[in-house]
């Protein structure tokens, strides 16, 4: 008999969670003006909200964690810290951030100013934010393979290069950079390809612009290169990341991600010039150099998750966990988002309540549905995070309405797997008692979806 594939790893420590009926989650997400945001997260039982920061962390990090360095300057913890980024990704200049977002706010604040254009593939939305903040604008140049949910493409995250050249071709004077997401959360966690990364290295080069990465869940990406990538398959996943990371100037990083570790984030660039100027508004907005924002406990576990982050094994047991859901989602006949992406699994919410209007926050209904049905919190990536335009303030309905379930690293097992499928399952049954959808009471100016009211139509 062929052994089945098991986890490389075992539990050394527990967290209870607690089961809830239908009424009470119906009381409670009520309560919650319908934001799955403002639940109290006693409330549910399989959270799927994010995988960011929702980690477990290993008994190496825990160690690592006892061993900080806390002194304000020159910490031992940043030197190991620095070394690990150094010698996993290839860059010689780093700065510690306390999140993803505020390594984009230093960057940013040297790169990018109003009038600026920022081409990409689907920017996440905070990246997306920083850039609009500054009056500069993002576009998205993604292959249109990537939205549509049905179609099978390894490299759904890959850059269209025309779309690119258009950009480059009309306004390369204003972009600043090209940011490449990878793998691409907005678009499923799709990865991108190395073909891809060159050759959007090449058509930097030729117009004189830099490359960014923004590399939250660069390991995945890497994993999904060393299996679909031709060529690639002998490689390590560490070769993949420095092949990667070779076609850019500078990365930011949400360490809350590929690094397993609860907070944390950096930014690593190859220039000195671009570190000195950085250091200016990372002194102003995180910290001095060598803590950015960070505990010594926390850069210690940085390191040490950087390198369990891109083990062969960690990320076979990782995406095959995520790729176990899909797979039952599938045999279900339920829609999703494929090839399945590395971190989460996207229904396809407009195929799944094709009766519900655009106007009623398609994917937001779904999310709430599945909530009250088994307890399960996932998140809307659609209307409602899709925002206002900055300049009409209309509302930006996007191509796809998805619900991300996104699986935390480490965390569940198969069996809570197993559940979120069957609580899926009984809500697609259902999915016809699904009469309306949400009207928007309360918003704030900008990225809305945390905060946003909600009541049913
Ligand atoms: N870039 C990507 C691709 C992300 O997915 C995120 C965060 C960030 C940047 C910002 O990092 O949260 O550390 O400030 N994504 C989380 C998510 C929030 O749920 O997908 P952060």
């Amino acid at each position: 008999m062929e052994l089945p594939f098991a986890e490389s790893y075992r539990i050394k420590m527990i967290e209870p969670i607690r089961r809830s009926t239908r009424a009470e989650r119906e009381q409670w997400i009520k309560e919650a003006k319908y934001n799955l945001f403002n639940l109290k997260s006693e409330y549910v039982f399989v959270d799927l909200l994010t995988d960011s920061g929702t980690g477990a962390m290993s008994d190496r990090q825990w160690s690592e964690m006892m061993l900080g360095d806390e002194s304000y300057a020159g910490a031992s913890s940043f030197q190991k810290f620095k070394n690990a980024i150094t010698e996993i990704t290839g860059f010689e200049y780093v700065l510690p951030a306390h999140q993803g977002r505020a390594a984009e706010n230093v960057l940013f604040s040297v790169l990018v100013k109003e009038g600026d254009i920022v081409p990409g593939n689907s920017h996440f939305d905070t990246t997306k934010g920083h850039i609009e903040f500054r009056k500069a604008k993002a576009v998205d140049c993604t292959i249109d393979e990537a939205f549509d949910t049905t179609l099978i493409h390894p490299f759904k995250g890959n850059v269209d290069l025309e779309k690119l050249e258009k950009v480059l071709k009309q306004s390369g004077n204003k972009v600043p950079f090209i940011i490449l997401t990878i793998t691409c959360n907005s678009s499923g966690g799709q990865p991108v390809s190395l073909e891809n990364m060159k050759a959007v290295r090449e058509m930097a080069n030729k117009y004189g612009i830099k490359v960014v990465m923004d590399s939250a869940r660069f390991a995945e990406n890497a994993y999904f290169i060393k299996l679909r990538e031709e060529g690639c398959q002998d490689k390590s996943i560490r070769e993949i990341v420095r092949e990667m990371f070779s076609n850019a100037d500078a990365i930011t990083m949400s360490a809350k991600k590929d690094a397993i570790v609860n907070i944390g984030g950096f930014i690593a660039m190859r220039e000195k010039e671009l570190f000195c100027s950085s250091s200016v508004f990372e002194i102003m907005y995180e910290g001095y150099l060598t803590y950015g924002g960070l505990a010594g406990r926390d850069l210690n576990a940085i390191a040490q998750g950087l390198y369990e982050g891109t083990e062969f094994e960690y990320l076979e047991t990782r995406i095959r966990q995520v790729e176990y859901l899909g797979n039952k989602l599938l045999e279900y006949g339920i829609p999703i988002q494929q090839p399945i992406g590395g971190h989460a699994i996207f229904v396809d919410a407009k195929r799944f309540l094709p009766h519900i209007r655009k106007e009623e926050c398609v994917a937001q209904t779904l999310a709430v549905q599945l909530y009250i049905e088994a307890g399960i919190r996932g998140v809307e990536i659609g209307t409602i995070l899709a925002d206002r335009d900055p300049v009409t303030r209309e509302n930006r309905f996007p191509e796809l309405e998805l619900m991300r379930l996104a699986i935390p690293r480490r965390v569940y097992t198969n069996n809570h797997m197993d559940l979120v499928a069957a609580g899926l399952k009984n809500l697609w049954d259902r999915r016809n008692t699904v009469k309306t959808g949400f009207r928007i009471t309360k918003e704030a100016p900008i990225m809305r979806h945390f905060t946003i009211e909600l009541e049913k139509v």
